[in-house]
C-alpha cells in the first residue's frame, strides 16, 4: 500500500518534473499562433493616389510578422543588420510572432555609410508612425496591437540602433517596454566606433529606461578567414554592450554560432550571400535562429507580460535551449549603479 502510494508520488513528481522541462524549453519551438508575414510599402510611393485611404502609410517600407489568431498582441520593433534586407529575418520574426507579439521590422535603407544618426531617425519616425499607422493601414482587421508600450530589438548595427534609440538619441512616442540586441556592433574596434558612438568603456554607463537583454555569438569576434576583420570584434560588441547596461539585464551567448546565423536559411542576391562569406559561421543556422527567437520570446514574456518562468527555465537551466551558452549573466534592478 505505502510503497506503491509513493511509487504514484514518484511517478507524479517526474510527471511534474518532464512537464516542467517541456514548458522551460517551449520558446524554442514555433509557438501555438499561424504566423501571417507581410510587407507594407512606404508612403510617397509613385502610383498611389493620395486619396486612395493609404495616407497612413509608413515611413520606411516593413515586414510585419503578425499571430492569425484574433487579439490584441505586443509590438517588438526588429532593425536589421548593416546592408541588410529585412527579410533575411522573416523566420526569426515569424518564430516570435507565433508566441503572440506582433513583430515589425522596417528597411531602414539600401545602402548606407558608417553614420547611423539617419537609421536611428527613421527608426523613431516608423515608432512614431505605429500609433496612428499601424492598426489602420497595415494590420488583419481582427488583430490588434497594444501600444501602451514598444519593445525595442535589432541585429549587428541594428542592435546598436536599438540602443541608441532606448537611450533617447531620437525622440520617440511611446513609451520603451524592452531593450534586446542581438549581437550588436558599434563599429570596428574601441576607438573606431562608428557615429554616433553608442559605447563608452565604461562600466554601468547606459541608463537604459527599461530591461536590456544582450545576445551573443561566440564565432563573431573570429574572422572568417585571413580577408575579413571579425563581423562582431572584440570589445565593440555584446559584452561590451552588457557590462555598460546600468539596469536590469541579461546576457546570453552563443559559444558555436556567428554574427549571422540567425538569419534565414536561404539568404538571396549579393547581399545575402554576403551573410555567409563574411562572417564566420557555425553549422546550420536552424538552432541559432530558434535559440535567439525563444531566448526573445522568453525576455518579452517576463518584461512585457508579467510571466517570468521561461527566463527563470532558461537562467536555471542552459541546458533547454538548443545551442551551447556559453555565458549565462544576469543582472539585476538595483545590484549596479
Ligand atoms: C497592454 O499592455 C500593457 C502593458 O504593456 C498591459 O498592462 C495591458 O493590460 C495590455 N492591454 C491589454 C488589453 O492586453
Amino acid at each position: 500500500m505505502v510503497v506503491s502510494a509513493r511509487r504514484k508520488v514518484l511517478a507524479h513528481n517526474f510527471c511534474l518534473l518532464l512537464l516542467t522541462m517541456a514548458s522551460a524549453g517551449d520558446v524554442f519551438e514555433h509557438g501555438r499562433h499561424g504566423t501571417s508575414l507581410f510587407k507594407v510599402q512606404e508612403a510617397g510611393r509613385c502610383c498611389s493616389p493620395p486619396a486612395d485611404g493609404r495616407a497612413n502609410d509608413p515611413p520606411k517600407p516593413l515586414l510585419i510578422a503578425a499571430p492569425c489568431d484574433a487579439g490584441e498582441y505586443p509590438v517588438v520593433l526588429f532593425l536589421h543588420g548593416y546592408l541588410c534586407n529585412n527579410y533575411f529575418y522573416s523566420q526569426l520574426l515569424q518564430h516570435v510572432a507565433s508566441h503572440g507579439f506582433i513583430v515589425i521590422g522596417p528597411q531602414l535603407y539600401t545602402v548606407s555609410g558608417p553614420d547611423t544618426t539617419g537609421e536611428i531617425n527613421s527608426a523613431a519616425a516608423v515608432i512614431n508612425w505605429l500609433a496612428d499607422g499601424l492598426s489602420s493601414t497595415a494590420l488583419p482587421p481582427n488583430v490588434r496591437p497594444n501600444l501602451t508600450a514598444v519593445t525595442i530589438s535589432g541585429h549587428s548595427r541594428g542592435g546598436k540602433v536599438a540602443f541608441a534609440l532606448a537611450l533617447g538619441h531620437a525622440k520617440t512616442s511611446l513609451p520603451l517596454a524592452a531593450l534586446i540586441a542581438v549581437d550588436p556592433v558599434d563599429g570596428m574596434a574601441v576607438g573606431k566606433q562608428t557615429p554616433p558612438p553608442i559605447l563608452t568603456n565604461k562600466r554601468s554607463s547606459l541608463r537604459v529606461p527599461a530591461p536590456a537583454m544582450v545576445i551573443g555569438s561566440g564565432l563573431g569576434s573570429e574572422p572568417r578567414n585571413a580577408l575579413f576583420s571579425p563581423c562582431a570584434p572584440l570589445g565593440v560588441s555584446h559584452a561590451a554592450f552588457y557590462d555598460e547596461c546600468a539596469g536590469a539585464a541579461c546576457h546570453l551567448v552563443a559559444r558555436d554560432y556567428g554574427h549571422t546565423d540567425m538569419m534565414d536559411d536561404v539568404t538571396r542576391g549579393a547581399k545575402g550571400l554576403a551573410t555567409r562569406a563574411v562572417c564566420k559561421s557555425g553549422e546550420a543556422r536552424a538552432p541559432m535562429r530558434r535559440f535567439v527567437g525563444g531566448a526573445m520570446v522568453a525576455f518579452l514574456k517576463k518584461w512585457v507580460e508579467g510571466r517570468p518562468e521561461w527566463l527563470d527555465g532558461i537562467r536555471e537551466r542552459p541546458e533547454v535551449a538548443p545551442v551551447f551558452l556559453s555565458v549565462v549573466e544576469f543582472q539585476d534592478e538595483g545590484c549596479s549603479s
